[in-house]
């Protein structure tokens, strides 16, 4: 089975082909760094146009790459939220109309759980498994009990980890995207410098907020001489920065796995993925704790972190091999809990 997935929920307009068995024929995305970059963060509208702009070329050279053509391709995957609703309907409405046009299966796909699902594409991961979704839009932790079976177990009660990066870059005048530039900034600084707070670290639950630790962030840039910024300033507040991020990630997953063993006494393996799994320091703080544990660990490689269309693919093959192929009369959805049943976090905003 070889499935096109087609990504355009945010800021990548990316194409790949994946197959049932695990193999990546072509992952094609493209960022939209030119479009964004004056405005130092997404803007919906502008990211919509591009997408409308690129997304049949994207689709083209995916095809090329895999040297296919639509006979050999099996169905056809589109995010179909959540995410900027102008950006998924172009993805949306090209996936159904290819989908029609060729007499192919159309899987309409929760960009959560391509995120979710990565992990089996890239190692194989078995079910069940607790998952640590860190995303531009969320910061969440799942037990993944099977395709399209979730339970939410802790959630951030205002921002996401990847926004309180991308806040945090702006402040410093780094710019978008603001993830990969803390990361790289932080990597000459001094993480002792500055003391941030951990914010709920060392409390019950696996809920998170990150609302606090920006302020703090807001704070130590006020306190600085007037003037420029200077290099070391912006590298060590990235380096505490990151440090305080980690610290948190880890002390709310270490919660949840005991969570997650008094519900799965069989096991299973931690697995981290979203954007912000991309980052190296998070990556090496939760498979330490994983080690600690004893649970096996999984985090896809960085390209596969961050948006792309394999991961899409890969919820296409999974979810059209279970039969669940979607009517192309489905509707796209802004918002798309992975776990409907899980209460309101407390004091949440509009992403939980
Ligand atoms: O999963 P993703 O590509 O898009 C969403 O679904 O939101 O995640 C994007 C987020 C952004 O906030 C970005 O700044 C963050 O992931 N990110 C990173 C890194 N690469 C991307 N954060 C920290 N370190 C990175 N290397
Ligand atoms: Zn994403």
């Amino acid at each position: 089975m070889r499935i096109l997935g087609i990504e355009t929920s945010c800021d990548e307009t990316a194409a790949a082909i994946v197959d049932d068995g695990r193999r990546i024929l072509a992952n094609v995305v493209r960022q939209q760094l030119e479009e964004h970059q004056p405005f130092a963060g997404v803007v919906p509208e502008v990211a919509a146009r591009a997408h409308l702009d690129q997304v049949d070329a994207v689709i083209g050279r995916a095809l090329d790459e895999a040297g296919l053509d639509w006979r050999k391709l099996d169905g056809i995957a589109a995010t179909a939220g959540p995410g900027l609703i102008g950006g998924v309907l172009v993805g949306v409405m090209t996936g159904k109309a290819i989908a029609a046009a060729h007499g192919l299966p159309f899987a309409a796909i929760n960009h959560l759980e391509a995120h979710a699902l990565t992990a089996r594409l890239t190692d194989n991961v078995a079910f069940p498994y607790l998952l640590l979704l860190v995303s531009g839009g969320h910061c969440q932790l799942l037990a993944v009990e099977g395709v399209g079976r979730y339970r939410r177990l802790g959630t951030t009660i205002d921002d996401a980890v990847g926004e309180a990066f991308d806040k945090t870059a702006k402040m410093l005048g780094l710019g978008y995207p603001g993830g990969p530039a803390v990361e790289r900034a932080a990597r000459g600084g001094d993480a002792r410098r500055f003391d941030l707070p951990r914010p709920l670290a060392g409390r019950a639950g696996c809920d998170f907020s990150f609302s606090g630790l920006k302020t703090r962030v807001r704070m130590a840039v006020e306190g600085l001489p007037p003037g420029p910024l200077k290099d070391q300033d912006i590298a060590d507040i990235c380096a505490a920065f990151q440090e305080a991020v980690a610290d948190v990630l880890a002390s709310r997953t270490a919660n949840a796995i005991a969570m997650f063993r008094e519900t799965h006494a069989e096991g299973g393996a931690l697995v981290v993925a979203g954007g912000v799994a991309a980052n190296r320091a998070v990556r090496d703080r939760l498979a330490r704790l994983a080690a600690d544990n004893a649970m096996p660990f999984a985090v896809p490689p960085p390209g596969l972190c961050t948006d792309n269309g394999a991961m899409v693919a890969w919820a296409g093959v999974e979810r059209l091999r279970l039969g669940l192929a979607d009517g192309l009369d489905f509707r796209p959805r802004p918002r798309w809990p992975l776990d409907p049943e899980a209460p309101k976090a407390v004091g949440a905003g509009i992403k939980a």
